[in-house]
């Protein structure tokens, strides 16, 4: 089955013109499921509730949470050994929550708890920044030097044998880069802030101690985050990690320790039915590939545009550009958004523009954007 949704799906529309939302998350929403979510709203499966208003405990949530781990499980193909969570506090609260569940003192020797992080961009360095107040920090390797064009070959990576784990983010949002494949880190396992690119393409678990993604980029509403945690991993945390954020506690009570986002949850399970309904994920890759190859293309065959993000690191989620004169920037994001293609500004740290192209992102949309680079190019050159 194809991505190329059927035009009832896409472009959005307001009331006079076709939208289509390039921002970095909350990011663009499949319009099938918002328009289902709708429908739904006040009447959910003939209870004569609303999800929202759904007691966490009954067995209606319950189904619901139980559905949205199954068709997430499916998706991914995740192994029996990894257990999902649905928390709260977004991604963000992960870079504490991971060191706070995860650090372990040395056996042996009683050491202190060490971690690893590569630094890459953005948001690994605030990770890094969170994460060095509970913990001596490795930096195994960083992209600084470059400017966070490149990632540093794993070759190169100095690991600590003996960190709890080692912290990547596999795709920066801000910086426009991504791993094309998951690195190999040994006996250390891996912990992946997945945030931007989830879902977006297969994955091979082996070697993942731990991923989480805030849901705001491809799954669902800012705030919930899903965390996929290999079991033997799921252990005493920290004493001061309070108890509605211990991966222990969630786990021990089904997700039911305290009032679980809800609706989120709800949201989150319509747009996984969704992806599985497209095909899954190699085929979500794939329209994925195409589309930012697409991009790319226009970028690198138009001297106008810049990408400085080397080609192998380029990130098919949210590729960042600049124009040859940066003074032309705003004028470029408000001509855009008169056509309809908005959030385009680049992350206020890096300047520029920045097209995010999530699972939601219809290859029209790419296609409307190409077009009007071309304009904006000629217009601005004759
Ligand atoms: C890669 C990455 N990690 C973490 C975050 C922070 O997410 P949240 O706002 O849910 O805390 C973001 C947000 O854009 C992100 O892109």
């Amino acid at each position: 089955m194809s991505l190329t949704t059927s035009s009832s799906d896409y472009p959005a529309q307001t009331a006079n013109k076709a939208v289509y939302n390039f921002g970095s998350g909350p990011g663009m929403m499949p319009p099938t499921v918002l328009k289902q979510a709708q429908a739904e709203m006040l009447d959910w499966n003939g209870t004569g509730i609303s999800v929202w208003e759904m007691p966490f405990t009954g067995q209606d949530f319950q189904a619901i949470a139980d559905q949205a781990r199954q068709d997430l499980r499916e998706l991914l193909n995740i192994p029996d050994h990894y257990r999902i969570l649905f928390m709260q506090g977004g991604a963000s609260a992960q870079f504490s929550l991971v060191p706070l569940n995860l650090l372990l003192s040395n056996p042996k020797t009683g050491a202190d708890p060490k971690a690893d992080y590569i630094e890459t961009g953005y948001w690994s360095r605030k990770a890094i920044i969170e994460g060095s107040r509970y913990c001596q920090i490795n930096i195994a390797a960083s992209g600084r030097s470059s400017d966070f064009i490149e990632i540093p070959s794993v070759a190169d990576w100095r690991l600590n044998t003996q960190a709890s784990y080692c912290h990547i983010t596999s795709n920066e949002t801000a910086n426009g880069l991504q791993y094309s494949e998951l690195p190999n880190t040994g006996h250390v396992p891996l912990v992946v802030d997945m945030t931007s690119d989830f879902l977006s393409r297969p994955i091979d678990f082996q070697g993942i101690g731990l991923l989480y993604a805030g849901a705001q980029k491809n799954i669902g509403p800012a705030g919930l985050c899903i965390v996929i945690v290999r079991e033997d991993l799921i252990r005493e945390p920290l004493s001061s990690t309070p108890s509605a954020f211990s991966y222990q506690v969630i786990e021990q009570n089904n997700g039911r320790f305290n009032t679980p986002l809800t609706y989120g949850i709800y949201l989150a399970g319509l747009v996984l039915k969704y992806f599985k309904a497209q095909g899954g994920l190699s085929e979500i890759q794939s329209l994925n590939k195409k589309k930012s190859n697409l991009l790319y293309e226009v970028i690198d065959n138009n001297p106008f545009y810049h990408c400085a993000v080397s080609p192998a690191y380029r990130s098919q989620m949210n590729p960042c550009f600049t124009l040859v004169d940066a003074e032309l920037t705003d004028r470029f994001v408000a001509q855009a958004g008169t056509r309809g293609l908005i959030n385009l500004k680049g992350h206020s740290a890096k300047g520029g523009i920045r097209a995010s192209l999530y699972n939601a992102m219809p290859l029209s949309g790419v296609l409307a954007l190409a077009d009007f680079m071309a304009e904006f190019a000629e217009g601005c050159c004759s």
